[in-house]
């Protein structure tokens, strides 16, 4: 375990990446964080003993854990990414005793908003500094049509006090926002509903919910609704049974190997077992549209996900304009196809972006000052961002600050792997909350990552 205490102490400063070359061999990068949270929520609603294999041991999912027991779910680590839980059944929750810290979770918070929601109980809900300044209406606002109550700040923001009613109304409800929170936390309370509840989405969003409560064996049937969206119906009060996931790799963690491999020379790396939910997968299809040498071999359907094998190798990319409409199938990943976009010849829009304003950190305009500060031009709207790729050549040294955000702290990490200066950033900390071990997978692949002396 020394690489791991090597990380631990890592992890609590700065960190510096250096140009590096020939990334090299073969990774499993940590579980989906969006089916981590759900397995073991989902766990909990159970009758029985849920086993997760391969659950993602990160802040964000930890602290899922921690309020699941605070509800009285049992929770137990079993082994190495092996957890058990044993469920109280849907509405069979207890009243925590303690406030649910949720850190920096989004999904976290939004998902068990839903599901407070669904049982008559008090829960008060805190966070972070970052996740006290995400809006919090989406989700509470079409819970309290459900007969949920809230108090919170007068900006809709955390603190939050969730009071569930005795008997919760089933809904019909089109969402006003792309989210898969907000659909998954009207799903989970919908459970506690008598009757069915109906959801009207738009534009399709991540379906790992609607997946796992099918094989929890919940009542939900999903239907084309206009264009592309999706209408979900959901019987209420059913009784969920227990069952074994395998969780596979997070595609959002697989990104920043995925796109270092990319804009280093002599690379090639192999991701092992990545979902590639396509509701996931929009970056790698942008990737290789850009002319990225990516072969993706499908090698399994677990539990209703799919799932497949990558493989990458250095490529020359081609600056691109992604449409707004895959937006919500690769909401995460705009700050690192925006450092694949820097090195790219040409110029790369991206459209529909608004969403990014709301993230960890306002990601849209964290990129923008990143990339400029590294000597790359870009052009910021209020839903969009133009980066003007500079062929290869990127200048680097800069100081970043990750504002409380991974992807913002691993995205730069990235850049300056193929930058002719380091970059540095100034807290790396935050990355715990999604890809705990990416300095130790990153460095045994190849990338030079160290601390800075100025911190040693
Ligand atoms: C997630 C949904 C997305 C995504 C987040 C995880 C989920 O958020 O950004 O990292 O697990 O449902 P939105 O629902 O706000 O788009």
């Amino acid at each position: 375990m020394a690489s791991f205490k090597i990380f631990e102490n890592v992890c609590m400063f700065n960190l510096k990446a250096h140009n590096s070359s020939s990334l090299n061999g073969s990774i499993n990068v940590p579980g989906d964080k969006s089916i981590s949270h759900r397995s073991v929520i989902l766990g909990g609603l159970a009758v029985g003993e849920t086993i997760v294999n391969g659950l993602l041991e990160s802040e964000d999912v930890l602290h899922t854990i921690a309020a699941m027991r605070e509800f009285g779910v049992i929770v137990k680590k079993l082994d190495e990414q092996q957890w058990s839980i044993y469920g109280r059944g849907v509405g069979g929750f207890d009243e925590p005793k303690n406030a649910l810290y949720l850190g920096n979770s989004g999904t976290g918070v939004r998902l068990l908003l839903g599901l407070a929601a669904g049982n008559p109980i008090n829960a008060f809900f805190i966070g972070d500094n970052s996740l006290s300044k995400r809006p919090m209406r989406r989700v509470t606002a079409p819970l309290e049509i459900m007969g949920a109550r809230f108090v919170n700040r007068s900006d809709g923001c955390l603190p939050i006090v969730c009071s569930g009613p005795k008997h919760l109304l089933p809904i019909q409800y089109e969402l006003p926002v792309a989210s898969a929170q907000v659909k998954s936390a009207i799903l989970l309370a919908a459970l506690g509903a008598a009757g069915k509840t109906t959801i009207l989405e738009p534009e399709p969003t991540r379906d790992h919910t609607e997946i796992m409560l099918k094989q929890f064996g919940a009542q939900i049937n999903i239907k084309p609704f206009n264009k592309d969206g999706r209408e979900i119906s959901i019987v209420g009060q059913p009784e969920l049974q227990a069952k074994t996931i395998h969780v596979p790799a997070d595609p959002s963690s697989a990104a920043f190997p995925a796109v270092a491999a990319l804009i280093t020379r002599g690379s090639h790396i192999k991701l092992k077992n990545v979902c590639a939910n396509s509701l996931r997968f929009g970056l790698f299809e942008i990737l290789i549209k850009m002319g990225a040498n990516i072969k993706i071999d499908y090698c399994d359907n677990t539990e209703g996900e799919k799932i497949a094998h990558l493989e990458v190798k250095s490529s020359s990319l081609k600056g691109i304009k992604v449409p707004a409409e895959i937006a919500p199938r690769m909401i995460d990943e705009y700050p690192i196809l925006a450092v694949a976009a820097a090195f790219a010849e040409g110029t790369t829009i991206m459209l529909g972006l608004k969403e990014l304003r709301v993230k960890e950190s306002d990601r849209l305009s964290a990129i923008a000052k990143g990339l400029v500060a590294c000597g790359v031009k870009v052009e910021e709207t209020i839903d969009s961002l133009t980066v003007y790729g500079r062929g290869g050549l990127v200048k680097g040294g800069a100081f970043i600050e990750a504002n409380m955000d991974h992807r913002i702290a691993m995205s730069f990490l990235v850049l300056g792997m193929a930058t002719e200066k380091p970059i540095e950033i100034d807290d790396s900390t935050t990355i715990q909350t999604s890809f705990p071990n990416f300095y130790e997978l990153m460095t045994q692949i190849g990338c030079k990552l160290t601390m800075p002396s100025s911190i040693k």
